[in-house]
């Protein structure tokens, strides 16, 4: 994998003025905006409360269907609690500028298949980490209060496993964001202070390889998330790959033992700095080394349920804070497009980021993903 690994420890025991976070910040501002992702380092991250979590969800997938099903909430766009499969949509399937931008990528690096306009068969979790603001929110249902599953020998694991990888993602993600900003010319707290009070999910998908572990089965079908950045930890079954957007390549992802994540931009980024940074594209397909691995699982650890779990939090900005473009960025990004037509890079139509609530772009994306009535 070529994308750049930024180290967050540099950022956290420097002073902010110091050359070396100044270069760094740089770099992360960079890889975002030539990759729209980059591999994060930060010491704080525990491997160990990534493999506790992951345990904890292959147990809670594996229960039987009537029983996730009580942790529903549709009523709620799936905002909260529990996603069965074959409910999401991705995004690509219904969403025109989406085919665009497959029809633009070479050939041999075009995602596996999102012509079949099938819901995608993973399930997810969503569970709220996150800091109530002290104001009224215009969006209560996208604040909902978290649901707790009540199955024993799960219900007491549960709160405490999913606040611990929670917080760890989430702050490992926030202070990603301080370094963005200060990277692209910012005051350091102009994305934290407006993802203060966000909605931020931590948000396992699970899929089930023992029923979708045939060679290119499509786990998630092509598409951007509609946050502000995403982190990963280290899923235990490879088959997540990214788009880099400077290139068209797909990058098969690899993330480092130790105490490695991998960020990647969102929708919310991209409206904020005026497509400066473009939200990352990216698939989990089952390829090779997932087949691979399904059968190292199956001798090393045969009680254990065949179900990949992504480890992924998402970090979103408030829901009642004005997604508006940034000036500034907004000349850069005109500047950066029109180099890279002159290079021969074809970004395709110009995109409009019309000033709106965070809230309101977000129910617009649920609505595309067949997660909200419209
Ligand atoms: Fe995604």
């Amino acid at each position: 994998m070529d994308l750049p690994v930024i180290d967050l420890d540099i950022f956290l025991h420097n002073p902010q003025d110091s050359p070396q976070v100044q270069a760094e910040c740089k770099r992360a501002a960079e890889g975002l905006i030539a990759y729209g992702a980059l591999v994060l380092h930060d010491s704080r991250v525990s491997e160990d409360d990534n493999a506790t979590f992951l345990d904890l969800l292959e147990d809670y997938f594996a229960q039987p269907e009537a029983t996730l099903k009580r942790d529903e909430r549709p009523e709620l766009s799936y905002q909260i609690g529990v996603t069965l499969e074959n409910t999401e949509k991705p995004k690509c399937a219904v969403d025109e500028p989406c085919l665009d931008v497959i029809a633009r990528l070479e050939p041999a690096e075009r995602p596996l298949d999102v012509a079949g306009h099938a819901p995608d068969p993973k399930c997810r979790f969503f569970w709220r980490v996150v800091e109530k603001p002290p104001y009224e929110t215009q969006f209560p249902g996208l604040n909902a209060p978290n649901v707790t599953p009540e199955a024993p020998g799960i219900r007491e694991r549960w709160t405490p496993v999913m606040d611990q990888w929670g917080s760890s993602m989430k702050n490992a993600v926030s202070n990603l964001a301080e370094m963005a900003a200060i990277g692209l010319g910012l005051p350091a707290e102009t994305f934290r202070d407006a993802g203060r009070y966000g909605p931020h999910l931590l948000a396992p998908t699970a899929s089930d390889l023992s029923k979708y572990g045939a060679k290119d089965t499509v786990l998630a079908g092509f598409h951007t998330d509609l946050n502000f950045l995403t982190i990963h930890g280290r899923s235990r079954y490879p088959g997540l790959n990214i788009w880099a957007r400077n290139t068209g390549r797909r990058i098969a992802v690899k993330i480092p033992e130790g105490n490695y994540l991998l960020v990647q931009a969102g929708k919310q980024l991209e409206h904020l700095t005026g497509g400066l940074v473009k939200a990352g594209y990216h698939e989990v397909v089952v390829n090779q080394a997932t087949i691979e691995t399904i059968e190292r699982r199956k001798v090393e650890r045969p009680d254990r349920p065949l179900v990949r779990i992504s480890s992924t939090f998402f970090w979103h900005l408030s829901s009642d804070f004005d997604l508006v473009p940034i000036p500034k960025l907004v000349e850069e990004a005109r500047r950066l497009r029109a180099e890279g037509f002159d290079l021969g890079r074809d970004e395709g139509r110009d995109v409009e980021y019309a000033p709106m609530k965070v809230g309101q772009q977000v129910q617009s994306e649920l609505k595309h993903i067949a997660l909200m009535a419209s």
